[in-house]
């Protein structure tokens, strides 16, 4: 139980539908891939990119992406530092969640904060975790600047801008860094799907 907990008299209800029984029957493990990185750095292009080549080889996949998630679940909370903590809270829950369906489950948050990563990663047992830096420089995010968010937040239009006007914290100890603007997709899709083959998540 949480210190935010406020139900009380609740019995956890244990399945006998178990997530090593799922992932039996789904023929590989269940994993979260935690993408993080600046707004641009390509997050959500390489989670989905990941996405399609997994399920090309059958496997169970779902995307978690920032500006989706935040049209629905996380639509109450906008960009200041409590409300991105709270934003990661929810969908680490959600992530737990997917890992136990037996779903490898990526996820695509700025998720600036250290210690809000490391929240995460606490909920889920050893190994189940792996943290992906989208590493990009900020002027290729900038120049980039696919959303024009970029040139808004420059402009003061936006607040707390990550990059801008809001801190990134790189990982210290992430799984895996992809360097984003130095390789081409393929190559980046590549990375991931050998670091799930080494570590037997998929065959
Ligand atoms: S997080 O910081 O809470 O992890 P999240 O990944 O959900 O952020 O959402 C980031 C997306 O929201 C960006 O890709 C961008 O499109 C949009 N966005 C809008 N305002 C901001 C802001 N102030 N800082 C960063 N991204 C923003």
């Amino acid at each position: 139980m949480t210190d935010s907990q406020k139900s009380t008299n609740v019995v956890w209800h244990h399945a006998t539908v178990t997530r090593e029984r799922r992932q039996q029957q789904n023929n590989h493990k269940s994993v979260v891939l935690w993408f993080t990185g600046l707004s641009g750095a390509g997050k959500s292009t390489l989670a989905h990119a990941v996405e399609e080549s997994l399920y090309q080889r059958q496997c169970r996949t779902f995307v978690l992406d920032g500006d989706n998630v935040r049209h629905g679940l996380c639509g109450d909370l906008g960009f200041s530092k409590e409300d991105r903590v709270e934003n990661i809270r929810r969908v680490g829950e959600l992530a737990k969640l997917f890992l136990e369906a037996g779903v490898i489950t990526l996820t695509a948050f700025i998720s600036p904060f250290r210690s809000d990563r490391e929240l995460v990663r606490s909920l889920m047992p050893h190994g189940d975790f792996l943290e992906i830096y989208c590493e990009c420089p900020l002027e290729v995010c900038e120049t980039r600047d696919v959303k024009g968010l970029y040139k808004k937040a420059r402009a003061g239009k936006i607040a707390n801008f990550t990059g801008i006007s809001s801190p990134y914290e790189e990982p210290a100890k992430p799984e895996l860094v992809i360097h984003t603007s130095q390789y081409d997709l393929d190559t980046c899709v590549q990375q991931v799907i050998g670091m799930l083959q080494a570590r037997g998540i998929i065959i």
